[in-house]
């Protein structure tokens, strides 16, 4: 095993306590919606967000690529004190959890998986849409879980990357973005789908627009919240929840 992968183990588990910060990374502005349904749950924790807008976007990088750059953030967030990571980026979840897990067997990772369970659940019409990139499509977890939970439902997959760049202009409302969502959205809505699932930390900020193409024909699903409940829940397992922080919220973009 390299010698540095070693050290940075070292100086992970000796840095951690209750009141270290939460580190989180995507490939851009999008995991801060994750950040944000973080903090709502956990006002008392301090965090780091890494926005990798040098490599963004991810959704079409390869799986080895994108193992690589997770490896530097989180040694970046390590080297911080984080005392848990939350890989805020589906495509990143996707292409480099299990290495990430297996490469830091005593840090807590927490990651994100396409909301398809609970959209099919619900869903009436017995299909459903899935947004995401085409990385999320191609990881494991999403094959999995949709084989575990989707048998008796067609999941419609829909990759919108142009998404993705919208969010990162800032470009959430007006004319070129609302063209952008109905091109995707429509044709979900006209196959029947009555659930639309987002699997990029990204299309939550495009949500409201979403929501208004799809009003009276779908619901819009996302798992930020669920995700902040499983932070939560590891946490407090490991007898890391903070008493008495919640001030410090640090923004690194690389460039
Ligand atoms: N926000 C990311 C995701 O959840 C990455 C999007 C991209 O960079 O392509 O998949």
């Amino acid at each position: 095993m390299p010698v540095a992968l070693q050290s940075s183990k070292t100086a992970s588990r000796s840095n951690r306590s209750a009141s270290s910060p939460v580190g989180f990374f995507d490939s851009g502005v999008g995991g801060l919606c994750v950040r944000e349904a973080f903090r709502r749950r956990l006002p008392h924790e301090d965090t780091i967000y890494i926005a990798d807008t040098a490599h963004c976007p991810y959704g079409n990088r390869p799986a080895a690529e994108i193992i690589r750059l997770a490896r530097r953030h989180v040694r970046t967030l390590l080297a911080r004190g984080c005392k848990m990571v939350v890989v805020a980026c589906n495509t990143a979840t996707a292409a480099a959890i299990d290495v990430l897990r297996a490469t830091w067997p005593d840090v807590p990772f927490v990651g994100m998986e396409p909301a398809v369970k609970p959209a099919v659940l619900r869903s009436k019409s017995g299909v459903v849409g899935v947004l995401a990139t085409q990385g999320t499509f191609n990881g494991r977890l999403y094959r999995e879980t949709c084989a575990r939970f989707a048998r008796k439902t067609t999941v419609l997959t829909c990759v919108a990357d142009e998404f993705v760049t919208l969010v990162e202009r800032g470009e959430t409302t007006g004319p070129r973005a609302e063209a952008a969502v109905r091109a995707r959205v429509e044709p979900l809505l006209a196959a029947g789908a009555d659930h639309l699932v987002l699997g990029c930390t990204h299309f939550p900020h495009l949500k409201p627009l979403i929501e208004q193409v799809a009003a009276g024909r779908a619901k819009v699903v996302e798992p930020s919240d669920a995700v902040a409940r499983q932070a939560e829940r590891l946490l407090a397992a490991r007898g890391l929840l903070n008493p008495a922080g919640g001030n410090s919220h640090v923004f690194i973009r690389s460039t």
